[in-house]
Parts: C-alpha cells; sequence; structure tokens
C-alpha cells in the first residue's frame, strides 16, 4: 500500500492544481474520499455539495476577500482536530460594487 506521501507528495502545500490533469481538466484522485465510501458513505454528500458551491459562489461574487495586513499573510500551517482546519486568521471581505 502507497504511504501518504507518495500518494499526495506536498500535501500541506496549497496547490489547487493537483486536481488538474496535464490538459487542465480536473481529475480527482482515488484516493481522494471526503465523504467516505462504501456501506458508511455520508447520505448527505449531493445536498452538501450544492450548499457549498452555493455558498462560495455567492461569497465569491458579492465580496473581494483581502489580506488585513499584506506584508503579514496568515499562516498556512493548519491545526489538527477532528478535522485538518486553518489556523486562526482575520480577513478583509470587501462588498463588490
Ligand atoms: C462538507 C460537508 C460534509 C462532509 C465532508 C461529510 C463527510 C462525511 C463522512 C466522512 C461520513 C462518514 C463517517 C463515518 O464513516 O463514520 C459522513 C456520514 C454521514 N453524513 Fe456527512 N458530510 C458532510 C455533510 C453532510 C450533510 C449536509 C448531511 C445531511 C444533511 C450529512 C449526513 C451524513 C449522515 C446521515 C452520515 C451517516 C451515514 C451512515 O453511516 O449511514 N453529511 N459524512
Amino acid at each position: 500500500m502507497p504511504s501518504f506521501y507518495q500518494i499526495w507528495g506536498d500535501a500541506d502545500v496549497f496547490r489547487p492544481n493537483r486536481f488538474l490533469d496535464s490538459s487542465g481538466k480536473v481529475t480527482k484522485p482515488e484516493e481522494f474520499i471526503p465523504f467516505s465510501t462504501g456501506r458508511r458513505v455520508c447520505l448527505g454528500e449531493s445536498l452538501a455539495k450544492m450548499e457549498l458551491f452555493l455558498f462560495m459562489t455567492t461569497l465569491m461574487q458579492r465580496f473581494e476577500f483581502k489580506a488585513v495586513d499584506p506584508d503579514n499573510l496568515p499562516t498556512l500551517k493548519g491545526v489538527f482536530g477532528i478535522t485538518h482546519a486553518p489556523t486562526k486568521y482575520d480577513v478583509r471581505a470587501v462588498p463588490r460594487c
């Protein structure tokens, strides 16, 4: 069985293009299973995906997100708990006209 690092490599680096193939198409590695799989698969997966899409697109359409201090960006280090969450940080949400 391949190790975590063999599958994900630099998993702690923000590199969304890891989900694009060589021709730029979205690709989903079979190891990517945020909603689990099999008998215990999340019953709310399609609802959650719809909600995430609506929330994210609405926020992006209505606000521009800016760093509070551009010379001192928040850390990309996460905090491990039940999930791997971002470290607490402040952000400026500027309404788009
Ligand atoms: C981003 C959002 C969500 C993620 C990442 C997520 C992830 C998961 C995961 C990994 C499991 C399996 C847990 C286990 O194996 O014990 C699970 C189970 C479950 N989820 Fe979600 N979930 C999300 C949203 C939702 C929503 C919105 C609902 C309902 C409206 C929901 C309902 C359930 C239920 C009922 C189970 C238990 C399934 C079973 O064991 O029979 N989830 N979820």
